[in-house]
């Protein structure tokens, strides 16, 4: 099958350009396959990462067709069927990860990648223990909580694609809260509460989340980091000794408005929330050119009416917090 590879190449500080390399393949040959052949056989100044050859070491990340993947993982006739079936002469568009820096052609400086999962101190705490003669022990329940994160190939592919990372310079990205939640998880360690505390802070931790899902789409591991934020979040709402921080009493501010009326009443939302119930004077004074705003512009809700299916869906959340306690239990 003959197919037409369309590869981003650049230069650090240059502008991209697109060049077109015609290969004859077979369906089940991967991507990289393809682009070995094309630096061996048409263009050996294409630069690209690729170590395994197996979805092992992750170093030949990259973009296929618009998404963030392993380039030895996905081959033609996959990637043919999905978005060419109907193409007489198929076209490959191969362009190198987003959210980081192109040092050349599908090549990408990491170092912020490197430096984001350094900032959730991924190593097992042990500090405060007193170390025993031989090991730390685990049983194998304890070791089967740590099976989904452990498979992280530090690929790159959700930081790539995530969307809070686009637009936060603070966040920490996917790949970073799933090592955070390997940690937590782990019985060895003894710094939960202090993990749990750094990785509540403001936007850079887990509430820098926007739940677009992409991580979890794009890992070709399976590690699906969304999820893991979502168990460091739910580790954060359950501890009686992390600080109650802005996007805590957001979440519960909202439960529970939701829980009273069916629907949000804005007026205490606010209130509750970044006025933390007039305890944060800063916050309040900060409500009020957003509330003089509202009111110029006839938009202040005054009143308040209840949502007409208030008590079913208090029904509805008490069932799902029920269920949440039993799992737990
Ligand atoms: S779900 Fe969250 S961490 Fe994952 S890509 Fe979206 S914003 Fe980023
Ligand atoms: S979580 Fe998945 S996509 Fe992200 S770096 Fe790890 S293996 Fe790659
Ligand atoms: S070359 Fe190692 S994961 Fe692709």
């Amino acid at each position: 099958m003959q197919v037409v590879f369309k590869i981003v190449r650049q230069t650090e500080n240059a502008a991209p350009r697109v060049e077109s390399y015609s290969l004859e393949v077979e369906p089940g040959n991967t991507i990289l396959d393809c682009l070995n052949r094309i630096k061996w056989e048409q263009d050996g100044t294409l630069a690209y990462r690729k170590n395994c050859r197996n979805t092992i070491c992750g170093s030949c990340s990259m973009r296929i067709n618009g998404r963030s993947a392993l380039a030895c993982k996905e081959n033609v006739g996959s990637e043919v069927a999905r978005f060419a079936p109907d193409a007489e002469v198929p076209e490959m568009m191969i362009a190198p990860l987003g959210n980081m820096p192109v040092i050349k052609d599908l090549v990408v400086d990491m170092s912020s990648f490197w430096a984001n999962l350094k900032a959730v101190d991924p190593y097992v705490s042990t500090a405060a223990r007193q170390v025993p003669e031989r090991e730390f022990l685990q049983s194998p329940a304890e070791r089967d909580k740590l099976n989904q994160t452990g498979n992280c190939i530090m690929c790159g592919a959700c930081y790539s694609e995530c969307n809070a990372r686009e637009v936060n310079p603070n966040f920490v990205g996917p790949h970073a809260l799933a090592k955070a939640y390997r940690m937590v998880a782990d019985s060895r360690d003894d710094s939960t509460i202090d993990r749990l505390e750094k990785y509540n802070e403001g936007t850079s931790g887990v509430w820098g989340c926007t739940r677009c899902y992409y991580c979890n789409s794009v890992c070709p591991m399976e590690v699906a980091p969304m999820d893991q934020i979502g168990k460091i979040k739910n580790e954060i709402l359950d501890s009686e000794t992390v600080d109650e921080s802005r996007s805590i009493r957001h979440r519960r501010a909202l439960i529970n408005l939701v829980k009273q009326g069916g629907w949000i009443d804005e007026r205490q939302f606010g209130l509750k929330v970044v006025a933390n119930n007039f305890r944060d004077l800063q916050g309040l004074s900060s409500l009020v050119p957003l509330g003089l705003r509202m009111i110029g512009r006839r938009k202040f809700p005054f009143g308040f009416e209840k949502s007409e299916g208030t008590k079913t869906v208090r029904s509805l959340i008490e069932s799902v917090q029920a269920f949440e306690a039993q799992s737990k239990s």
